[in-house]
């Protein structure tokens, strides 16, 4: 290579030219794929990890980052791969003592304590590993450059440096990252251009379940999510998240209301609460967790204006039990019926769902993927759903047969139909 006297880049020489390629011409190639043996995951990943692919986990501090891809590792090792885990953040000793916890104790896992990126390649260049873990990205430096470790100039180098080493060598590799307080990986998101998948490990803290979510992939579908439930032993996943969302519902409770919300590629079955209740002041309180406070304010209106309800001298607080957000508008039609069960003081029965917009004339608009919706409704066992009118055309019979189906096409309707 050449450098370009007026432009200071690099010149490629003429025998590396590429040449274009008309694209039905273009072979197509499988990607070879590791599996984590954890179904949930691979799923997220797209049917497992592709070999020399680089993902970038990212979380806030203590969600458990280390704790799953320690528990990864260990699968890939047991596969007979060679799994090389950087841990920068913490010592050997802290790192086995975990793995002595979660019962970790085959070969083929190596642990590195280091941060300094060229001792890094070192030990990669002599041990080449299958798989490769970095704990974490902002921990790690290179001594060339004079910013300090998590900068975004280091982060950015370094994730370079990685995605060479991970197409160069094969070597499949995991960034893990630290959600700073602007409430991005690493800085401004600079790493997500740069690598092939951007999983974001969420939950609250509180509750003990944690969502995996594929923001990015190049070998898989993306916006879909695992959930893992956080115990003694580290993370387990849950192939059934209704159950683990509807576990601790009360039945007949006035104000509370089932809802198939689409979380990713599936839908899942969450309860949402709401409670009215006599305002002690003159401003009434409107009060929302896990679901948009505008979104509240707004089928406030609409139930007085459309519906006739006197709810200007009571408190709301509405909130989704487990910790969950929903932003989708197909749960309006769901804390519609929430708040005027609580109003009423009236349960909603047990064996019923709710899905569907409401508009601001009180309409209820027709919500996307219906069919995954109420399957998952027939798989918890669930007898009734109400749902958009204009959702009931192009819904199989087979699955028709199996729940009853109430098209409602006024939010009024849900409410005098269902409050019993
Ligand atoms: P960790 O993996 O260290 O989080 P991160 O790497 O994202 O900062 O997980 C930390 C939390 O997980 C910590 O609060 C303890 C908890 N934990 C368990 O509840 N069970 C377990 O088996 C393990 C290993 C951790
Ligand atoms: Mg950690």
């Amino acid at each position: 290579m050449e450098l370009d006297a007026k432009t200071q880049r690099f010149e490629s020489r003429p025998d590396r030219v590429s040449k274009p390629v008309q694209i039905g011409e273009v072979k197509q190639v499988k990607f070879p794929r590791f599996s984590t043996r954890m179904p949930e995951f691979d799923r997220l990943l797209g049917g497992g990890l592709v070999a020399g692919s680089l993902s970038l986990i990212g979380g806030d501090p203590g969600i458990g980052k280390s704790t799953l891809m320690l528990q990864v590792s260990e699968r890939f090792a047991a596969q007979g791969l060679t799994v090389l885990y950087i841990s920068g953040e913490e010592s050997i000793e802290q790192t086995s003592m975990r793995a002595q916890r979660l019962g970790i104790k085959c070969k083929g896992l190596y642990i590195l304590a280091e941060t300094l990126f060229s001792n890094i390649k070192c030990q990669i260049d002599e041990l080449k590993p299958d798989i490769l873990i970095v704990d974490s990205i902002q921990i790690i430096y290179k001594g060339e450059l004079s910013s300090s470790p998590g900068s975004v100039s280091q982060v950015r180098e370094l994730a370079t440096e990685f995605m060479h080493l991970a197409k160069g060598m094969g070597i499949s590799t995991f960034l893990i990252g630290h959600v700073t307080k602007s409430g991005e990986i690493a800085g401004p998101k600079v790493l997500e251009h740069i690598v092939d998948t951007v999983l974001d490990f969420e939950g609250d803290r509180q509750h003990g379940y944690r969502m995996l979510r594929a923001v990015k992939n190049r070998f898989g579908p993306t916006d879909d999510i695992a959930i893992f439930q956080m115990g003694g032993d580290g993370l387990t996943e849950v192939s059934n998240p209704s159950r683990l969302f509807l576990e601790e519902r009360t039945l007949e409770t006035p104000g509370s209301v089932i809802i198939p919300t689409i979380e990713g590629s599936r839908a899942l079955l969450v309860e949402v609460q709401a409670l009215v209740a006599p305002s002690a002041f003159s401003t009434p309180s409107r009060k929302s967790t896990g679901l948009d406070p505008n979104r509240l304010i707004l089928l406030l209106a609409v139930l007085e204006k459309r519906v006739g309800f006197q709810l200007h001298n009571c408190d709301v607080f509405l909130s989704v039990a487990g910790g969950l957000k929903i932003v989708e508008p197909a749960v309006d039609l769901a804390i519609a019926c929430a708040i005027s069960s609580s109003f009423s003081n009236r349960s909603i029965d047990a064996k019923t769902a709710v899905v569907g917009e409401v508009g601001l004339g009180g309409e209820v608009r027709a919500v996307p993927r219906i069919e995954i919706r109420i399957k998952e409704a027939i798989h918890m066992g669930f007898e009734e759903l109400l749902l958009p009118k204009r959702n009931l055309k192009g819904i199989s019979k087979q699955l028709a047969q199996k729940i009853r189906l109430r098209g409602i096409e006024f939010v009024d309707e849900a409410l005098n139909v269902k409050i019993s």
